[in-house]
Protein backbone atom coordinates (compact mmCIF):
# COMPACT_ATOMS: atom_id res chain seq x y z
CA UNK A 1 0.00 0.00 0.00
CA UNK A 2 1.36 3.59 -1.05
CA UNK A 3 2.62 5.55 2.10
CA UNK A 4 -0.59 8.51 3.46
CA UNK A 5 -0.40 11.81 2.89
CA UNK A 6 -1.50 13.06 6.37
CA UNK A 7 -2.12 16.55 7.93
CA UNK A 8 -1.82 17.48 11.73
CA UNK A 9 -2.52 20.36 13.25
CA UNK A 10 -0.92 20.83 16.64
CA UNK A 11 -1.68 23.30 19.65
CA UNK A 12 -0.06 23.90 23.21
CA UNK A 13 -0.70 20.30 24.55
CA UNK A 14 1.89 18.79 22.45
CA UNK A 15 4.35 21.32 23.88
CA UNK A 16 3.14 21.01 27.67
CA UNK A 17 5.29 18.02 28.43
CA UNK A 18 8.30 20.59 27.49
CA UNK A 19 6.97 22.58 29.72
CA UNK A 20 5.77 25.62 27.82
CA UNK A 21 2.39 26.82 29.03
CA UNK A 22 -0.89 26.53 27.65
CA UNK A 23 -3.32 28.62 27.46
CA UNK A 24 -7.11 27.48 28.21
CA UNK A 25 -6.24 24.53 31.13
CA UNK A 26 -6.14 25.18 34.14
CA UNK A 27 -3.23 27.96 35.32
CA UNK A 28 -2.60 28.71 31.59
CA UNK A 29 -1.69 31.89 30.01
CA UNK A 30 -5.38 32.83 29.87
CA UNK A 31 -6.05 32.43 33.87
CA UNK A 32 -2.82 34.94 34.39
CA UNK A 33 -2.97 37.51 31.60
CA UNK A 34 -5.90 39.03 29.98
CA UNK A 35 -5.95 37.92 26.18
CA UNK A 36 -7.30 41.38 25.32
CA UNK A 37 -4.55 42.95 26.96
CA UNK A 38 -1.68 41.28 25.09
CA UNK A 39 -2.83 39.29 22.30
CA UNK A 40 -4.86 41.46 19.98
CA UNK A 41 -4.09 44.59 17.86
CA UNK A 42 -5.75 46.59 19.97
CA UNK A 43 -3.85 45.74 23.33
CA UNK A 44 -0.47 46.26 21.47
CA UNK A 45 -1.65 50.14 20.39
CA UNK A 46 -3.26 50.82 23.82
CA UNK A 47 0.13 49.20 25.84
CA UNK A 48 3.04 48.22 23.72
CA UNK A 49 5.14 47.76 26.59
CA UNK A 50 3.49 45.28 28.49
CA UNK A 51 2.89 43.15 25.07
CA UNK A 52 6.24 43.06 24.62
CA UNK A 53 6.99 42.15 28.08
CA UNK A 54 4.40 39.21 27.35
CA UNK A 55 6.04 37.64 24.14
CA UNK A 56 9.63 38.77 25.89
CA UNK A 57 9.24 36.14 28.68
CA UNK A 58 7.83 33.38 26.20
CA UNK A 59 10.63 34.27 24.10
CA UNK A 60 13.42 34.12 26.47
CA UNK A 61 11.99 30.91 27.70
CA UNK A 62 12.51 29.03 24.52
CA UNK A 63 15.90 28.22 25.26
CA UNK A 64 15.18 26.43 28.34
CA UNK A 65 12.62 24.23 26.43
CA UNK A 66 13.39 20.79 24.09
CA UNK A 67 11.09 19.12 22.02
CA UNK A 68 9.75 16.20 23.69
CA UNK A 69 9.03 12.46 22.65
CA UNK A 70 5.87 13.87 20.65
CA UNK A 71 7.85 16.43 18.35
CA UNK A 72 10.49 13.83 17.44
CA UNK A 73 7.94 11.71 16.86
CA UNK A 74 6.40 13.41 14.03
CA UNK A 75 9.79 14.53 12.64
CA UNK A 76 10.27 10.79 12.61
CA UNK A 77 6.98 9.84 11.04
CA UNK A 78 7.69 12.51 8.30
CA UNK A 79 10.68 10.93 7.30
CA UNK A 80 9.31 7.65 6.88
CA UNK A 81 6.12 8.85 4.69
CA UNK A 82 8.19 10.68 2.60
CA UNK A 83 10.93 7.52 2.04
CA UNK A 84 7.86 5.64 0.76
CA UNK A 85 5.87 8.24 -1.26
CA UNK A 86 3.73 9.78 1.36
CA UNK A 87 3.44 12.79 3.20
CA UNK A 88 3.49 14.89 6.42
CA UNK A 89 2.25 18.71 6.87
CA UNK A 90 2.50 19.84 10.29
CA UNK A 91 -0.18 22.93 10.73
CA UNK A 92 0.90 24.35 14.11
CA UNK A 93 -0.93 27.03 16.36
CA UNK A 94 2.65 27.32 18.56
CA UNK A 95 4.82 30.14 18.53
CA UNK A 96 7.31 28.33 19.79
CA UNK A 97 10.09 26.66 17.66
CA UNK A 98 10.02 23.03 19.28
CA UNK A 99 9.05 21.46 16.06
CA UNK A 100 11.35 22.99 13.93
CA UNK A 101 14.09 21.62 16.49
CA UNK A 102 12.94 18.18 16.54
CA UNK A 103 13.69 18.01 12.53
CA UNK A 104 10.09 18.18 11.20
CA UNK A 105 10.68 20.17 8.14
CA UNK A 106 6.93 21.09 6.53
CA UNK A 107 5.94 23.53 9.07
CA UNK A 108 3.03 25.88 8.86
CA UNK A 109 3.41 28.19 12.07
CA UNK A 110 0.05 29.62 11.30
CA UNK A 111 -0.21 31.99 14.20
CA UNK A 112 3.33 32.87 13.76
CA UNK A 113 6.43 32.32 15.05
CA UNK A 114 8.15 33.75 18.46
CA UNK A 115 11.59 33.89 16.74
CA UNK A 116 10.87 36.51 14.27
CA UNK A 117 10.05 40.43 14.66
CA UNK A 118 7.78 42.03 11.97
CA UNK A 119 8.48 45.97 11.14
CA UNK A 120 5.57 47.82 10.92
CA UNK A 121 7.48 50.56 8.99
CA UNK A 122 8.88 48.73 6.13
CA UNK A 123 7.01 45.40 6.46
CA UNK A 124 9.96 43.29 6.70
CA UNK A 125 10.19 39.97 8.62
CA UNK A 126 13.58 39.69 10.85
CA UNK A 127 14.98 36.66 12.94
CA UNK A 128 14.67 37.19 16.52
CA UNK A 129 16.02 35.52 19.52
CA UNK A 130 16.54 38.98 21.90
CA UNK A 131 14.11 41.13 23.69
CA UNK A 132 11.72 43.87 21.80
CA UNK A 133 10.68 47.29 23.05
CA UNK A 134 9.26 50.39 21.85
CA UNK A 135 12.84 51.64 21.44
CA UNK A 136 13.97 48.78 19.26
CA UNK A 137 14.75 49.99 15.55
CA UNK A 138 14.24 48.03 12.82
CA UNK A 139 17.99 46.35 11.05
CA UNK A 140 16.37 47.15 7.87
CA UNK A 141 15.05 50.65 7.66
CA UNK A 142 16.46 51.73 11.39
CA UNK A 143 12.81 53.24 12.65
CA UNK A 144 12.09 52.54 16.35
CA UNK A 145 8.52 51.99 17.21
CA UNK A 146 7.54 49.73 14.69
CA UNK A 147 8.95 46.68 15.54
CA UNK A 148 6.24 43.50 16.75
CA UNK A 149 6.55 39.89 17.76
CA UNK A 150 5.60 38.28 14.58
CA UNK A 151 2.41 36.43 16.03
CA UNK A 152 -0.96 36.46 15.12
CA UNK A 153 -3.27 38.37 17.31
CA UNK A 154 -7.14 38.06 17.94
CA UNK A 155 -9.04 39.30 14.89
CA UNK A 156 -5.93 39.09 12.64
CA UNK A 157 -5.79 36.31 9.71
CA UNK A 158 -3.84 33.58 10.35
CA UNK A 159 -0.82 32.44 8.08
CA UNK A 160 -0.39 29.91 5.90
CA UNK A 161 -3.69 29.19 5.32
CA UNK A 162 -3.96 28.38 1.67
CA UNK A 163 -0.79 26.11 2.02
CA UNK A 164 -2.62 24.22 4.86
CA UNK A 165 -6.34 23.76 2.63
CA UNK A 166 -4.23 22.48 -0.25
CA UNK A 167 -2.47 19.79 2.23
CA UNK A 168 -5.58 19.16 3.70
CA UNK A 169 -7.64 18.48 -0.07
CA UNK A 170 -5.15 15.99 -0.47
CA UNK A 171 -4.72 14.40 2.84
CA UNK A 172 -6.07 11.04 3.58
CA UNK A 173 -5.83 11.33 7.38
CA UNK A 174 -5.94 14.63 9.37
CA UNK A 175 -4.91 14.28 12.84
CA UNK A 176 -5.47 16.82 15.89
CA UNK A 177 -3.24 16.84 18.15
CA UNK A 178 -3.20 19.09 22.23
CA UNK A 179 -5.60 21.55 20.63
CA UNK A 180 -9.13 22.69 22.57
CA UNK A 181 -10.08 23.05 19.23
CA UNK A 182 -11.92 26.41 20.30
CA UNK A 183 -9.92 29.19 18.11
CA UNK A 184 -10.89 29.28 14.32
CA UNK A 185 -10.17 29.09 11.83
CA UNK A 186 -8.16 26.02 12.75
CA UNK A 187 -10.77 24.24 15.18
CA UNK A 188 -12.48 24.36 11.66
CA UNK A 189 -10.15 22.22 9.50
CA UNK A 190 -11.82 18.97 11.22
CA UNK A 191 -15.00 19.95 9.71
CA UNK A 192 -13.65 20.91 6.45
CA UNK A 193 -11.43 17.51 6.67
CA UNK A 194 -14.95 15.55 7.15
CA UNK A 195 -16.46 17.25 4.49
CA UNK A 196 -14.03 16.06 2.19
CA UNK A 197 -14.29 12.39 3.24
CA UNK A 198 -11.07 12.76 5.33
CA UNK A 199 -10.79 10.52 8.36
CA UNK A 200 -10.13 12.33 11.50
CA UNK A 201 -8.12 11.28 14.65
CA UNK A 202 -7.81 13.15 17.99
CA UNK A 203 -5.04 13.02 20.18
CA UNK A 204 -5.02 15.17 23.35
CA UNK A 205 -5.52 15.00 26.70
CA UNK A 206 -9.09 15.34 27.35
CA UNK A 207 -11.83 15.17 24.81
CA UNK A 208 -11.77 18.59 22.75
CA UNK A 209 -14.52 21.20 22.17
CA UNK A 210 -14.84 19.35 18.63
CA UNK A 211 -14.21 16.08 19.82
CA UNK A 212 -17.23 14.53 18.56
CA UNK A 213 -16.23 15.07 14.96
CA UNK A 214 -13.55 12.51 15.43
CA UNK A 215 -13.57 9.12 13.88
CA UNK A 216 -10.72 7.99 16.38
CA UNK A 217 -9.97 9.64 19.59
CA UNK A 218 -6.96 8.62 21.96
CA UNK A 219 -6.76 10.36 25.58
CA UNK A 220 -3.64 10.67 27.34
CA UNK A 221 -0.35 13.21 27.40
CA UNK A 222 0.98 14.00 23.85
CA UNK A 223 4.34 12.69 24.92
CA UNK A 224 3.08 9.43 25.29
CA UNK A 225 0.41 8.79 22.68
CA UNK A 226 1.73 10.47 19.90
CA UNK A 227 4.66 8.02 19.60
CA UNK A 228 2.54 5.05 20.76
CA UNK A 229 0.13 6.37 17.34
CA UNK A 230 3.26 7.03 15.09
CA UNK A 231 4.89 3.61 15.87
CA UNK A 232 1.45 1.72 15.38
CA UNK A 233 1.06 3.22 12.17
CA UNK A 234 1.62 0.84 9.14
CA UNK A 235 0.71 0.99 5.52
P1 LIG B 1 -5.36 25.50 24.66
O1 LIG B 1 -4.66 25.91 25.91
O2 LIG B 1 -6.66 26.12 24.34
O3 LIG B 1 -5.61 23.92 24.68
C1 LIG B 1 -4.57 23.02 25.00
C2 LIG B 1 -5.11 21.61 24.84
O4 LIG B 1 -4.04 20.72 25.11
C3 LIG B 1 -6.26 21.25 25.80
O5 LIG B 1 -7.29 20.57 25.09
C4 LIG B 1 -5.59 20.32 26.82
O6 LIG B 1 -6.48 19.30 27.27
C5 LIG B 1 -4.48 19.71 25.99
N1 LIG B 1 -3.30 19.29 26.78
C6 LIG B 1 -2.80 19.84 27.90
N2 LIG B 1 -1.71 19.18 28.32
C7 LIG B 1 -1.51 18.17 27.42
C8 LIG B 1 -0.55 17.12 27.29
N3 LIG B 1 0.45 16.97 28.17
N4 LIG B 1 -0.67 16.27 26.24
C9 LIG B 1 -1.68 16.42 25.34
N5 LIG B 1 -2.62 17.38 25.41
C10 LIG B 1 -2.53 18.26 26.43
O7 LIG B 1 -4.30 25.68 23.47
P2 LIG B 1 -4.57 25.73 21.89
O8 LIG B 1 -5.69 24.85 21.51
O9 LIG B 1 -3.26 25.53 21.25
O10 LIG B 1 -3.69 31.70 19.83
O11 LIG B 1 -5.01 27.23 21.73
C11 LIG B 1 -5.24 27.73 20.44
C12 LIG B 1 -4.84 29.16 20.35
O12 LIG B 1 -5.44 29.89 21.40
C13 LIG B 1 -3.38 29.45 20.54
O13 LIG B 1 -2.62 29.26 19.37
C14 LIG B 1 -3.36 30.87 20.96
C15 LIG B 1 -4.48 30.82 21.96
O14 LIG B 1 -5.13 31.99 22.22
C16 LIG B 1 -3.31 32.99 19.81
O15 LIG B 1 -2.66 33.50 20.70
C17 LIG B 1 -3.77 33.72 18.61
Amino acid sequence: MAAPRILVLTGAGISADSGVDTFRTQGGLWERHDWREVATPEGFAADPGKVHGFYNGRRAALPEVRPNAAHRALADLERRLEKDGGRLTLVTQNVDDLHQRAGSREVLPIHGSLDRASCTACGAVHEWRQDLSVETPCPGCGKAGGMQPYVVWFGEMPRHLDEAEAALDEADLFVSIGTSGSVYPAAGLVAAARAGGTRCLELNLEPSENAGLFDDTRYGKAAQIVPEWAEELTW
